[in-house]
């Protein structure tokens, strides 16, 4: 075995090595396992014994000499390629990073709070209450028997159980509250979506928003309803509104009504928001019936109470001139990032 030659070639074709897979073949062929080194070191068998220390030498130092040279080539490839990695792909650190999208509160849930904090400094809490609701307490209990005729006010969504429904107005929270508190007076605002099975269009959608607000106790008058409902307009949208009560009908309350605010003439928007009259709409509301005060507990002989609803999609579409109210629910950025 030309031990000499070997190590020539060996280290000539490492040399012309260009690449990790080359320089990996070439280990392979040199020190896999039928290697030429590693079948170089086995010969030492086949050499007579007078030169077995010669050439034992010069195989191990070949071997390690080889061997020393691949682990320096491999080190140099991988850093060359580390370079031009580094070069190709370069990574600019100064650049400011992306930022994270900073959400905020929807337009609803603003105006949402504001109603609440309002009626909180007026001494009204806050009740949650169900938005899956039975006839019963969506209807029946507020003075609407089966096949009333007021019942058409509300298209109903109904369950496919019997009598279990989408509440379609907060009101029966009302009896909910009634039932909890009675006989004690109470003061409460009833925040929540409801339903109902209308057709969609710029003004209406299946599902809205409603706060109904609740007062029972002795001595409680349509004084105190329009005392309320005026100081809540005030801080809403503005210090000198003035407030017109209609009459209405509701079957659960008694005498009922519609309640406006005048709208200042000089906003460019009064025409719209107005249609002309220079009064906005912002809720029904009305004295609780007797019976709905009998349904709910209380003796309507010894407390009265007052009670409103108003839909806070109508008052912020009104606060911030917002012409379609579908916008709310479709959660398009470009609408939602407006407010
Ligand atoms: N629940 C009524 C509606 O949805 C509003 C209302 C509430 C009227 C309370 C009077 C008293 O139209």
């Amino acid at each position: 075995m030309d031990l000499t030659s070997l190590e020539q070639r060996a280290t000539a074709e490492l040399a012309a090595c260009a690449d990790e897979a080359a320089l990996r073949a070439w280990n392979t062929t040199y020190f896999g396992k039928q290697g030429e080194v590693v079948q170089a070191v086995a010969k030492l068998k086949e050499v007579p014994p007078a030169e077995k220390p010669a050439y034992s030498k010069e195989v191990n130092r070949i071997k390690v000499a080889l061997a020393a040279a691949y682990e320096a080539a491999l080190a140099q490839v991988k850093e060359k390629t580390l370079e031009q990695s580094l070069t190709q792909h370069a990574l600019d650190v100064t650049l400011p990073g992306r930022r994270a999208p900073r959400g905020r509160l929807h337009v609803a849930t603003k105006v949402m709070r504001e109603i609440r904090a309002i009626f909180a400094d007026m001494g009204f809490q806050v009740y949650r209450s169900r938005e899956v609701e039975d006839d019963r307490t969506n209807f029946e209990l507020l003075n609407m028997p089966p096949h009333h005729p007021a019942r058409d006010m509300w298209d109903t969504f109904h369950t496919t159980t019997p009598g279990v429904i989408l509440r379609t107005h907060t009101s029966p929270g009302q009896i909910h509250v009634m039932r909890q508190f009675a006989p004690n007076p109470v003061r409460a605002v009833l925040p929540g979506m409801c339903y109902r099975h209308e057709a969609v269009s710029t003004r209406s959608e299946i599902q809205f928003e409603q706060v109904e607000g609740l007062a029972i106790g002795p001595n409680v008058t349509m004084a105190d309803l329009k005392g309320t409902i005026t100081a809540f307009a005030r801080r809403l949208f503005g210090e000198d509104r003035q407030v017109r009560i209609r009459s209405s009908y509701f079957p659960f309350t008694e005498p009922s009504i519609e309640v406006d605010i005048d709208w200042p003439k000089d906003d460019p928007n009064a025409d719209r928001l107005t249609k002309g009259t220079g009064w906005l709409e912002i809720m029904g509301a009305g004295m609780v019936h007797p019976t709905v005060l009998r349904n709910g507990g209380y003796d309507p002989e010894k407390v009265s109470g007052f009670a409103f609803g108003m839909g806070p999609q109508r008052i912020a579409m009104l606060l911030h001139a917002i012409d379609d109210i579908r916008l709310f629910w479709q959660n398009d950025l470009r609408f939602l990032q407006q407010f």
